[in-house]
């Protein structure tokens, strides 16, 4: 399975250093061998070598040029970063990046052979329209993208679901993901409000791959915790 921690814009460079450390150190010591990845805020990157992972949570479709404020290849280059995470609800919704930029994006660094974690998932107003109304919602940010790139990785996170403490039901993960399965059979990580506390039971859904994690990944032991957890489900 995969696992995935979003940190968003949290950690200074030293603690992001220290927390992937304490990941691949109980990573080791548990003989986990679950797909582990980790999202630093984009000054913690540095050139890592190791079992975790670490991918950039943005870059602009660009080798380098005039970008101000962004980052682009040449920036991930130095830091042998590979992995990067497209259309998360917060760069759709807080910065305004539209499917357009995001397609530019993916075709970008899906052509230099980048792991790709790209994101969908619906507002509470769309889901409350009704499940046809979501389903359309959710097909709009596939298009454009080739599901079928080898290197993708979907997670679906509800945005109402982000940061809330709020998650669909167990059955509404299932029944949405099945749907989901049939754009792209990429592993299909769900994501929202996952805590040490129903990872294990969110894990063990069905068409649920691994998991994409934001604010509990902050505890690194809760972290580890999870990947625990994926190991000892290993679909
Ligand atoms: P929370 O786990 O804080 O809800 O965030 C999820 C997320 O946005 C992961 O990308």
């Amino acid at each position: 399975m995969i696992i995935a921690a979003n940190l968003k814009t949290n950690l200074t460079r030293e603690k992001t250093i220290k927390y992937i450390k304490e990941v691949e150190n109980f990573l080791s010591k548990n003989s986990i061998s679950q797909e582990v990845l980790v999202f630093p805020a984009i000054s913690n990157l540095t050139l890592h070598v190791g079992d975790v992972i670490v991918g950039a949570q943005n870059a602009y479709p660009t080798i380098n040029g005039a970008f101000t404020g962004e980052i682009g290849y040449e920036q991930l280059e130095e830091f042998a970063i590979k992995t990067i995470l497209i259309g998360h609800s917060e760069r759709r919704h807080i910065i305004g990046e539209t499917q357009d930029a995001l397609v530019k994006k993916f075709n970008f660094y899906k052509n230099l052979g980048f792991k790709i974690v790209y994101c969908v998932g619906e507002p509470l107003e769309v889901r409350e329209a009704g499940h046809d109304k979501m389903m359309g919602y959710i097909s709009k940010q596939y298009e454009g993208i080739d599901t079928s790139y080898e290197n993708l990785i979907i997670a679906y996170e509800p945005v109402w679901a982000i940061g809330t403490g709020l998650t669909p039901t167990s059955g509404d993960i299932v029944a949405i993901h099945k749907e989901l399965k049939e754009k792209s059979s990429a592993p299909l990580l769900y994501g929202g409000s996952v805590k040490v506390t129903n990872a294990k039971e969110v894990l063990a859904l069905d068409g649920v791959d691994g998991i994409l994690v934001g604010s509990a990944a902050l505890y690194v032991e809760h972290f580890c915790t999870m990947c625990e957890y994926a190991q000892s489900l290993e679909k």
